[in-house]
């Protein structure tokens, strides 16, 4: 049965409205900016697929010099989290030595994907290594804590500007949780 973007908006309860998102981006790219002033050679990595469109409005406000690349990493599974095992599916060609390496999240939900992750990434011996994430859930135990948080999420399941329910709803412009049914 064909799906109108009615029946899709129907489904989807807005949290975060595309104006307080685009706010808050702009803010966030300005920190960063800020932040890294006195840096050279800052790179920003986003995950994929997740993070596509917030890192497209972040690097319009971040207000030095930058370069930008992907990463695309899946967890083996749980029971192996502890060992640190990730695999990437996108390996970003961009060196990562000796440079300050940003790298950028959708969402920190249990944390697992990302606390593997960046294990890994610090094998490639950034200058420093940070993390800034759209939305946090609050209820992860990171060893490396984000240092730029969009929004505290409520702990339901939130698709939208870029996040997904098997593929689905990334291109909505907000950030709202799926009804039940
Ligand atoms: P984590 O390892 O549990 O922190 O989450 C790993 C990935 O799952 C995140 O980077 C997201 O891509 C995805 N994810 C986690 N929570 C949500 C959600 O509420 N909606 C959509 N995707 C999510
Ligand atoms: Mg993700």
């Amino acid at each position: 049965m064909n799906e109108s973007m009615t029946d899709v908006r129907d489904r989807v309860r807005t949290i975060f409205e595309p104006d307080a998102i685009q706010r808050r981006v702009r803010q966030l790219g300005e920190e960063i900016g800020a932040y890294y002033a006195d840096r050279n050679d800052l790179l920003i990595l986003g995950t994929l697929k997740g993070s596509f469109m917030f890192m497209a409005d972040l690097v319009r406000h971040v207000t030095i010099p930058h370069e930008m690349d992907f990463v695309g990493a899946a967890s083996y599974g749980k029971s192996k989290t502890s060992s640190g095992h990730v695999r990437l599916f996108y390996d970003p060609v961009t060196t990562m030595s000796g440079r300050p390496v940003l790298l950028l999240e959708d969402i920190v939900d249990t944390g697992h994907t990302l606390q593997n992750l960046v294990h890994l990434l610090q094998t490639r011996e950034p200058a420093s290594l940070d993390i800034c994430t759209l939305l946090h859930k609050r209820k992860s135990h990171l060893d490396l804590e984000p240092r730029f948080v969009g929004f505290d999420a409520p702990d339901e399941f939130l698709v939208g500007y870029g996040l997904d329910y098997a593929e689905q709803y990334r291109y909505l412009p907000f950030v709202g949780s799926l009804k039940d049914g």
